[in-house]
């Protein structure tokens, strides 16, 4: 399997290390994240999950907001939302386990219609996905008649079938660009909306919807960070609030984020997302010191490696979408898959 060009490829099946068992050498890979103390309760699932990969002929296809014993020791593929939803285009697997959140396993399945793709918890939902409906989208429409509406994948899958194209936010400009048009709608994230506004000469109309990791972050944060960490380079994710991002000194994806750390090599760096992400990204770089203020996801950390193995084990939770619903909703994904960005 090739991973695509902005995802990482992570725990292929390990081989044995001079002798250890398969699971000791992944730990090799995670020590400076994971207490020692703690691996034993990890290893047995990581094993069963390796093995029931290989004769389910499945793939793991994981987001940068995962925890490190998922994100270096089981998945196949690593990534932000763009790059796993292209890797979900192009696998030759027979089964997808999606560790992530319910909208990012729904696009997997709307680019696979005849795989099995599973969520190891159907529960694991997001703020923004939840913030709008398709009704909603019918309604802008009305106020704004030929408007074309971006949507950020972070949505359901009733809500891309509302869309004309999807987005994410590491391709955002570009999607809104290559439209050609002097308006367009932006939804469900209002920070994401703004701050793409205030790169492009395009008019951004924003719906109400919020990041709760992102929301939470302010200014005066990275005002205070400054000072306490002189000469720490600020990261931030475009989720954040605009008053957030004009403190950073990069803003970008969570690929974007973990990009800029292997090109810039910073000797101090604090990425302002979720907390999963210095762990899985320091994990690459001893020498870089990475400032750890961080908001957790709740809905992401409804992933576990338990959940993941019993997904392996019984087929569940298997992702369905009313035909009627994923013919448009898969339209505005690839029409975004056609556009050329990063
Ligand atoms: P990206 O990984 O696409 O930057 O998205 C962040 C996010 O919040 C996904 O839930
Ligand atoms: Fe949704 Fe925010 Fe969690 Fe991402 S981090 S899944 S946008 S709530």
């Amino acid at each position: 399997m090739v991973p695509a060009p902005h995802a990482s490829s992570s725990a292929a099946t390990p081989a044995l290390v001079g002798g250890m068992p398969p699971t000791a050498a992944l730990y090799e890979r995670v020590r400076r994240v994971i207490p020692s103390v703690e691996w034993p309760a990890f290893a047995p699932d990581i094993e069963a999950i390796i093995d029931l990969k290989r004769r389910r002929n499945a793939v793991i296809l994981a987001h940068n907001y995962q925890t490190p014993e998922i994100f270096h020791c089981v998945a196949d593929i690593v990534g932000d939302s763009l790059a796993l939803a292209r890797e979900a285009a192009r696998t030759e697997a027979d089964v997808i386990v999606l560790c992530g959140v319910h909208f990012m396993a729904e696009t997997a399945k709307l680019l696979n219609p005849e795989k099995r793709v599973l969520i190891p918890d159907p529960d694991a939902g997001c703020s923004l996905a939840a913030s709008i409906t398709g009704a909603d989208v019918r309604l802008l429409r009305q106020r704004y008649p030929g408007v074309p509406v971006v949507t950020y994948v972070n949505t359901s899958a009733e809500v891309k079938a509302e869309s004309d194209i999807c987005c994410t936010s590491g391709n955002a400009r570009a999607v809104i660009e290559s439209l050609g048009v002097d308006r367009v709608i932006m939804l469900p994230d209002e920070y994401l909306a703004k701050n793409i506004a205030a790169e492009t000469k395009v008019k951004v109309i924003a719906w109400h919807g919020r990041c709760e990791v992102h929301e939470c972050f302010e200014a005066k944060d990275i005002q205070r960070l400054r000072r306490s960490h002189p000469g720490v380079v600020v990261l931030a994710h475009p989720e954040c609030p605009p008053e957030v991002v004009a403190e950073a000194d990069f803003v970008g994806s969570t690929q974007g984020m973990s990009d800029y750390v292997a090109r810039e090599r910073p000797a101090r760096v604090v990425l302002i997302t979720e907390c999963s992400m210095s762990d899985n990204v320091s994990v690459h770089y001893p020498d870089i010191e990475f400032v750890r203020p961080c908001n957790l996801c709740p809905h992401m950390k409804r992933i576990t490696l338990p959940k993941i193995r019993r997904a392996l084990e019984t087929m569940a939770h298997a992702i369905e979408i009313d035909p009627a619903v994923a013919a448009p909703a898969r339209r505005a994904v690839e029409r975004m898959l056609e556009i050329k960005a990063r």
